[in-house]
């Protein structure tokens, strides 16, 4: 079976000082993998290779049996990598609801014009309704995006990415940020959004164990740019050098 992430021993140093060191990764199709680490241990640069933001300075990056290495962000995303957080996809002057509608139009691919869309493809005002619904945003529709508190807006960021429908889904720490009633909430409704995406192949970045446990079903533990742990959930968060790595230096 052709992964559909893998690294072959990517590095990558920044002005000549390692931040990932030669790490051979394989993620297959549907899995949800968190990647999970002391601050500075690579988690970000990692996550950066992968989604095209950072060349890796030795090895290569494959993306569904294809050699993406050279491949600029852009020419991924279209490939079907999706990330949260681009604030450019979130258009403050319009509302939840026009902002899931335009991102659920992205997710076809079809190059259909905008105001054709909304009067022949009702399939997509019902994927951004059902989205915004899912993520508990429902309450909220005719908010401008501007108004959103930080909690909302990136439960709507991720149901943005979310309903883009990628192959490939990245959540650079979802939750981070946030208080801890609204990293509950935000959690709970991303499962609820991802429960209906089992096909997706989801990483995401945490320190978060709730997020972990409830959407992660393998955990890849990285310090000083190398993966130093991989296994279920459970099995990293009870291993021995988990626990002396987040006690002794604290989380991030
Ligand atoms: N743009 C950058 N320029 C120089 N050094 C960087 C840059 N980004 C990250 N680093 C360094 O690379 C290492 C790994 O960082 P990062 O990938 O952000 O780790 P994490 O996300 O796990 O906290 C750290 O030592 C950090 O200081
Ligand atoms: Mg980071």
């Amino acid at each position: 079976m052709t992964a559909m992430v893998e690294l072959r021993a990517a590095s990558k140093a920044y002005q000549g000082v390692p931040a990932v060191q030669a790490v051979d990764l394989e993620v297959q199709r549907g899995e949800r993998l968190a990647i999970i680490g002391p601050n500075g241990a690579g988690k970000s640069t990692l996550f950066g290779m992968i989604a095209g933001e950072h060349r890796p300075t030795e090895g290569s990056v494959w993306f569904n049996g294809k050699d993406v290495t050279t491949h600029h962000s852009s020419r991924r995303a279209r490939a079907g990598i999706s990330r949260t957080f681009q604030v450019a996809r979130l258009m403050p002057t319009m509302t939840v609801r026009e902002n899931l509608f335009l991102a659920a139009l992205t997710g076809q691919r079809q190059g259909i014009r905008f105001w054709d869309a909304l009067s022949t493809r009702p399939d997509v005002t019902e994927e951004a309704e059902a989205a915004m619904v899912a993520a508990g945003l429902a309450d909220l529709s005719d908010v401008l995006a501007s108004s959103l508190a930080q909690g909302a807006r990136k439960t709507l960021e991720m149901a943005m990415a979310v309903v883009q429908k990628p192959t490939l889904l990245l959540l650079d720490e979802p939750t981070a940020g946030m208080g801890y009633d609204d990293a509950r909430i935000a959690t709970k409704q991303l499962g609820a959004l991802l429960e209906e995406r089992r096909e997706m192949t989801i990483i995401l970045t945490a320190h978060d164990m709730e997020v972990i446990h409830s959407l992660a079903e393998r955990v890849v533990l990285m310090a000083n740019g190398k993966v130093v742990l991989d296994g279920s959930p459970q099995y990293v968060a009870d291993h021995a050098v988990t626990k002396e790595l987040y006690l002794g230096r604290g989380a991030s």
